[in-house]
């Protein structure tokens, strides 16, 4: 039918030329009226519709996400072709069927169909939106961005990865840890929360993940996987945060578990990535939480994702497991908070200690990577565990406190081990290093 239209618009123009009325196609006068407008209106071209840089994320070995500002109400699309040139480039448009979602402020595309472990170029770009009769959605032509590239993770890709978490909004720390990302060069970003304080309302968030105050770009070349933190909960912006990240694709995981809109386990070369979600701080019970929250049942129903995932080829086979989890897991402090009480707030998770701790060890997950409590620790392997953990910092940024900093965490498997390489990126020395043997798969 809408083939039918748009030909009859070309003949209908051609017909009032001649002086002839165009009875044949049954059409009212009205509506024909209607198509004359829709096809008169000129939509120019804006200014300036793009309003940040891309942000890759949500990588797959065969689909990437990307979001990015507008100024108006648009229609987003990606292209995405195996050369810098963008010849034969393939194009998406906003994710969402029927319809593809729209928005006035942040567009999100998802890139799919890709090949494990390749190198693709890609551009996004936005068409402005009018509506010049009634419902009819009339685009502007497309304003691109400059092409950017990325390579998707798969068991042949390179085995190296790097870690921020606990920004917080803060653009200091947050270019210092950008900075080094940009230098260390690594396929994926594991972004291990507390990006957000409290996010009232999209725009806090618009500015926090699509439009910093520093690093503009860091999401461009390398996709992130972003594992929610305490923060990241908190006010309303927050509940939607899909609306600015988008979630996995519900084909990633069983019908049981698609609840879990961010548990990730994907391969990076030689290493298995996992994202466990800790959630917040303090318990279901605590008033902060209004009683609209569900943490406890949350992490229980990550227990048989995770379980699962050590099903996978590709992931009971992986030379390395590391494991990302926002709230530590473990604490060396008897008396550290664990997260279930009234009490102030949880130094470590003892709930998902208890779920996920014993799956991790079965499957001989070689390391924990943590974050929350803004100060780097390392925690050794202990009888019976089968994992160490690490606990990133952040973000102070006076020197005068030696005990906080910020810190990028790089993992990359060299000469058959796997290194890791804690980056103090506030005195630019390193913090820590640490070498794991491959698991007995
Ligand atoms: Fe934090
Ligand atoms: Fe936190």
């Amino acid at each position: 039918m809408d083939m039918k239209r748009r030909s009859f618009l070309t003949g209908s123009a051609l017909l009032t030329v001649s002086g002839i009325v165009p009875v044949a196609s049954g059409m009212l006068p009205s509506e024909q009226a209607a198509h004359d407008k829709y096809k008169a209106t000129v939509v120019p071209p804006p200014g300036k519709l793009l309003d940040s840089e891309p942000l890759l994320q949500v990588p797959a070995p065969d689909s990437v996400g990307v979001s990015f500002a507008v100024n108006a109400l648009a229609v987003g699309y990606a292209q995405v072709a195996d050369n810098p040139e963008m010849k034969n480039a393939k194009q998406f448009v906003c994710e969402g069927m029927p319809l593809a979602e729209i928005h006035d402020r942040v567009l999100r595309v998802r890139m799919d169909g890709l090949k494990p472990a390749t190198k693709y170029w890609y551009r996004i770009g936005a068409a402005a939106v009018t509506y010049p009769v009634g419902y009819w959605m009339k685009p502007s032509p497309i304003e691109w961005g400059g092409v950017h590239s990325f390579t998707t993770p798969g068991e042949a890709a390179a085995s190296h990865f790097m870690v921020m978490n606990d920004t917080h909004a803060q653009w200091k720390p947050f270019a210092m840890v950008t900075d080094k990302m940009r230098e260390l060069q690594a396929p994926v970003t594991i972004w291990n929360g507390d990006a957000t304080n409290t996010s009232r309302t999209l725009e806090d968030n618009v500015k926090i993940f699509l439009k910093p105050g520093s690093g503009t770009g860091y999401g461009a070349d390398t996709a992130i996987l972003f594992n929610n933190g305490n923060h990241d909960f908190r006010g309303q912006a927050n509940i939607y945060l899909d609306q600015v990240l988008m979630t996995r694709l519900p084909s990633e995981r069983s019908p049981r578990d698609w609840a879990l809109k961010r548990n990730f386990a994907i391969r990076q070369g030689d290493i298995a990535l996992i994202g466990l979600d800790t959630g917040e701080d303090k318990p279901d019970f605590h008033p902060a939480a209004g009683g609209a929250t569900r943490f406890e049942p949350y992490r229980e129903a990550q227990v048989p994702w995770l379980e699962d995932q050590f099903k996978r080829p590709e992931i009971a086979q992986a030379p390395f497991v590391v494991a990302f989890v926002h709230i530590p897991i473990f604490d060396p402090d008897p008396n550290a908070n664990p997260g279930t009480l009234l009490e102030d707030y949880a130094t470590w998770q003892k709930q998902a200690a208890e779920l996920w701790g014993p799956v991790l060890t079965r499957n001989g997950v070689q390391l924990v990577i943590a974050a929350h409590q803004h100060r780097y620790r390392f925690d050794p392997v202990l009888p019976g565990r089968s994992w160490a953990q690490i606990v990133g910092g952040g973000p102070s940024v006076n020197v005068a406190d030696t005990k906080h900093f910020p810190t990028v965490i790089e993992g990359k498997v060299a000469d058959g081990k796997l290194r890791i390489i804690v980056h103090d990126v506030l005195k630019k020395q390193i913090a820590g290093e640490f070498s794991f043997d491959p698991r007995k798969a």
